[in-house]
């Protein structure tokens, strides 16, 4: 081997160990991998962020909300569709407390007494955004404006 070639083999085993240790070697923290908590992933479609609109406690939303949706033919019709959906299989149809869940699980309330037929608006959107001590909250999968719709219908299934 020339000196030439020693310089050469020298140089390529430099470059083999600076490899090694370089970003993007062998060093698994020095990864190029995906970091949720660095770079936040854009929402899948059809998902809503529960940001922009700050959480309410019901107590507190129960005085301050007002329904900005009028009860109109098709806010009515929206929410019971949504009902449907997301509310029935635990309240049952017509929210009476008797869905298919609700024999699994802690029967809930009947929606049209007396007791929550009193509640304001505010409180049951609130309920229906954040949930209640065992009801899941669904604020996730319900627009605000989804959300007024189906206190809407409550309100239509209270008095009809
Ligand atoms: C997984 C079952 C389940 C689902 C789904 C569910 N609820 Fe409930 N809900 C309950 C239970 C159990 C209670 C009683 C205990 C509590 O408040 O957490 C309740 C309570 C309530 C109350 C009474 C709150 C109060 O304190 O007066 C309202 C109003 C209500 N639910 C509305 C809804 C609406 C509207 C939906 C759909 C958007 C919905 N719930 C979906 C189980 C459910």
């Amino acid at each position: 081997m020339g000196r030439g070639d020693a310089a050469t083999l020298a140089v390529a085993l430099l470059l083999g160990l600076a490899g090694c240790t370089a970003p993007g070697g062998t060093d698994m923290t020095v990864q190029p991998s995906l970091r949720p908590q660095q770079q936040p992933r854009p929402s899948a479609a059809g998902t809503l962020p529960m940001g922009g609109e700050p959480s309410v406690d019901r107590v507190v939303a129960a005085a301050a909300l007002r329904n900005p949706v009028t009860p109109s033919a098709a806010s009515v019709d929206s929410g019971e569709k949504l009902f449907g959906i997301y509310c029935a299989l635990c309240h049952g149809p017509r929210g009476q407390g008797d869905g298919p869940v609700a024999q699994k699980f802690m029967p809930p309330p009947d929606l049209t007494m007396k007791a929550i037929a009193e509640r304001t608006d505010g409180y049951l959107y609130a309920t229906i955004r954040n949930g209640g001590a065992l009801m899941p909250g669904l604020g996730e999968s319900l627009t605000p404006e989804e959300r007024w719709d189906v206190v809407n219908f409550l309100r239509r299934l209270q008095r009809p």
